[in-house]
């Protein structure tokens, strides 16, 4: 069976998998073991620790993670300003680790809602880290795919001959970042929640009951696992690999 690895694996960063990981559960992890749900956000933090320092040596170059989409506003205002001051908190506390472990972080969602603290954390840690290439650490914060495609259409409205890949670098804000190869979503839901809806055109899906405050390394492994077992085709009928799809 044909790997689903681009054969330039270990060329460039572009050249190994991009992962998306819709981190959910963490709320229902908490109220189960009668925790306040904020416990449970405390947990995810960890959690996404464990994810981050396992992608590289997993083949994964890119790595999303969704952490507070947009439509979760919506939640109770003590809810969300937990989950502020915890992202604040992991921005601020995580760069030393992110540098010596080169990875470079940059963070994708509306910019101009969050608090200035975090605003300012993000760009502190996205500077800090610009050099990191052992992994791309992509978080998703105040993030709704169908905005980020609405703003790259505004933005391109002007350009004439706009390309596929033109519009992809308005969407990620990323020249060459790879489309999303597979996502996985936590807790049992089946379903994207807007999240990377242009770059996941053709990703493989991986759903999983486990919840995300106890997603291990090994998880993870096993997600990849049954992704390279699958055989993507991408409209094709044999399998191959996403470089070498062929433009329309
Ligand atoms: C995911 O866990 C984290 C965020 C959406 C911020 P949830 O908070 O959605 O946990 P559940 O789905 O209520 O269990
Ligand atoms: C999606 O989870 C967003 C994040 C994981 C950050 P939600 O828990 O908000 O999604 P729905 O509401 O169940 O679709
Ligand atoms: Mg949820």
């Amino acid at each position: 069976m044909q790997s689903n690895l681009s054969p330039k694996l270990g060329d460039t960063p572009d050249a190994r998998l991009h992962v998306g990981i819709i981190m959910d559960g963490n709320g229902r992890w908490a109220t189960r073991r009668g925790m306040s749900r904020l416990r449970g956000h405390e947990a995810g933090v960890e959690a996404i620790r464990r994810v981050v320092e396992a992608a590289p040596g997993q083949g994964v170059g890119a790595l999303t993670l969704y952490a507070f989409s947009s439509d979760n506003w919506r939640r109770p205002k003590t809810e969300v300003s937990a989950l502020m001051a915890l992202l604040r908190f992991y921005l601020a506390n995580e760069v030393e680790a992110l540098v010596r472990n080169g990875v470079r972080l940059t963070v994708i969602g509306r910019r101009d809602r969050i608090p200035e603290g975090i605003a300012h954390a993000i760009a502190r840690a996205e500077a800090a880290t610009a050099a990191g290439s052992a992994l791309h650490l992509r978080i998703a914060i105040d993030y709704s795919a169908r905005d980020a495609i609405l703003n790259a259409a505004t933005r391109a409205a002007g350009i004439v001959d706009l390309t596929r890949e033109r519009l992809a670098e308005l969407i990620t804000g990323e020249k060459n970042l790879r489309d999303v190869d597979l996502i996985i979503r936590t807790s049992g839901e089946k379903r994207l929640s807007d999240f990377l809806l242009w770059e996941g055109a053709y990703a493989e899906l991986h759903f999983t009951e486990r919840m995300w405050p106890e997603f291990e390394a090994q998880d993870l492994a096993e997600a990849l696992g049954a992704f390279h077992r699958r055989e993507r085709r991408f409209g094709g009928l044999q399998a191959i690999a996403p470089e070498e799809v062929p433009s329309l």
